[in-house]
């Protein structure tokens, strides 16, 4: 599928945006492994989350969808798996990979996970390495990409992991293996990272320790399902205001955003360029703060933005180089080489786009100048990548004609009724199906 774009403002409007991606799939793997019901509202009917409940599901666990986004997930206990039919196929999805390998580590059957072209590139030694010196034995291919086969029925130790790189899918990793281990399990993160693994773990009553930068489990915990409500997530939420930020007169009001402070990156470094975010109504959601973000148009400047931001923002970078594109001067972005290895090099991916589109942007390894410019019209590629489409979208509705978005099917992965969703605010994406 293509979008063909043409130039038009975002206005004045209230929306929501879909659930959060992160919590999405932490609720159906927590639910399936805690003893007793889960009841899931605001769920994310993405295909990436999905992947994670058909999964699930093919291990034996009942998990009833009433609707697109409201499940209720009969959970069997960490150690109620069974054994699935074949290879478990995680698609596109990263965490799903990630956080599973850590839950199949600790289970009596071997499995397999698989996932698509662009999953399957990505660096699986990241987790392979602790999940080894916990005990357990997989196999990737040679270059550590997937497919990964878990050997099953083995006891795992547990570990102190310094983690080498910033990253809330290896930190959860380990932290849901060391639920199979016999004592306690440490991490230590370089930066912050998100948390939802911890937060929904203790809401289900593990026993899980913050200690700065160290976080611990107790094995053996019994977990209990328990309601959860999933705010709409903040990554999503990203594109819409990037849209109300860069039009003329825009006033958008999202509502129910999830603004969990190892999220909110985004916001801090959007607002360090001058954009005119306000947070109303903050509340508690379940164990997640949440709050209506309302987004007015304005003047962006460039500059150098916080390295110590971005693991706080790590999925909005495609979405903040357009802001960066659209900013008055230059700015400067570095310390994020973690983009390189996500559903796509998201810092090339990114610079190809922006150059199409009349932007000069200079790479380096761990970085980017984005020098800011009249976006003009033409055709783009999203390097198979959600972030990259939804990104060159925005950028395209405030050029000076129209744009193509080429290969724009993953958005599914994250965030189903992007253009529908964009169009009614009153932008112009036309989602063309192509044989
Ligand atoms: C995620 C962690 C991040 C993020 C991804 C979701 C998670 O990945 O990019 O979209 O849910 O734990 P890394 O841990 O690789 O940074």
């Amino acid at each position: 599928m293509h979008y063909e774009i043409e130039p038009a403002a975002v206005g004045h409007a209230s929306v929501r945006v879909p659930g959060d991606k992160s919590v999405s799939h932490r609720s159906i793997m927590l639910g399936s492994l805690a003893h007793g019901v889960t009841e899931i509202d605001g769920f994310l009917a993405g295909e990436d989350c999905l992947a994670t409940l058909a999964a699930f599901r093919d291990m034996g666990v009942d998990i009833v969808q009433h609707d697109a986004t409201t499940l209720t997930v009969h959970g069997v206990g960490l150690h109620g798996l069974r054994a699935p039919s074949g290879p478990l196929d995680l698609g596109n999805s990263g965490t799903a990979m990630r956080l599973m390998a850590g839950v199949m580590a600790g289970q009596a059957f071997d499995s397999e996970l698989v996932g698509d072209e662009s999953l399957s590139t990505r660096p699986m030694n990241r987790i392979i390495n602790p999940l080894t010196e916990m005990g357990a034995v997989i196999e990737s291919d040679c270059d550590g990409t997937p497919p990964l086969q878990i050997r099953g029925g083995l006891r795992l130790g547990p570990i102190d992991y310094v983690l080498p790189m910033a990253s809330a899918q290896v930190k959860s990793c380990v932290l849901l293996a060391g639920m199979y281990a016999h004592g306690r399990t440490s991490v230590t993160e370089p930066e912050v990272t998100r948390d939802h693994t911890e937060r929904m773990l203790r809401a289900m009553g593990a026993s899980v320790t913050t200690d700065g930068a160290n976080i611990s489990i107790d094995g053996r915990p019994e977990l209990k399902g328990c309601a959860i409500s999933v705010p709409g997530d903040l990554s999503s939420a990203a594109f819409v205001m990037l849209a109300a930020v860069l039009s003329d007169d825009a006033d958008v009001l999202i509502e129910r955003v999830g603004i969990n402070p190892t999220r909110t990156g985004v916001i801090d470094i959007l607002k360090g360029m001058g954009a005119d975010i306000t947070l109303e109504n903050e509340r508690m959601l379940g164990g997640e703060p949440v709050a209506d973000l309302r987004v007015r148009s304005c003047t962006l400047r460039g500059g150098q933005v916080d390295p110590a931001l971005v693991s706080l923002a790590i999925d909005e970078f495609p979405a903040l180089f357009v802001a960066a594109a659209a900013a008055d001067g230059s700015t400067t972005f570095s310390g994020i080489g973690e983009l390189r290895v996500k559903e796509s090099d998201r810092i090339a991916a990114m610079a190809t786009g922006l150059r199409a589109l009349g932007i000069d942007v200079d790479e380096s390894e761990d970085g980017a100048v984005v020098h800011g410019g009249p976006f003009r019209g033409g055709e783009v590629d999203s390097f198979d990548d959600h972030r990259i489409a939804m990104s060159l979208a925005v950028a395209a509705s405030v050029a000076d004609g129209p744009v193509r978005v080429r290969n724009v099917d993953n958005v599914a992965t994250s965030f189903p009724g992007f253009a529908e969703l964009m169009t009614g605010l009153g932008m112009h994406i036309r989602p063309v199906n192509v044989p």
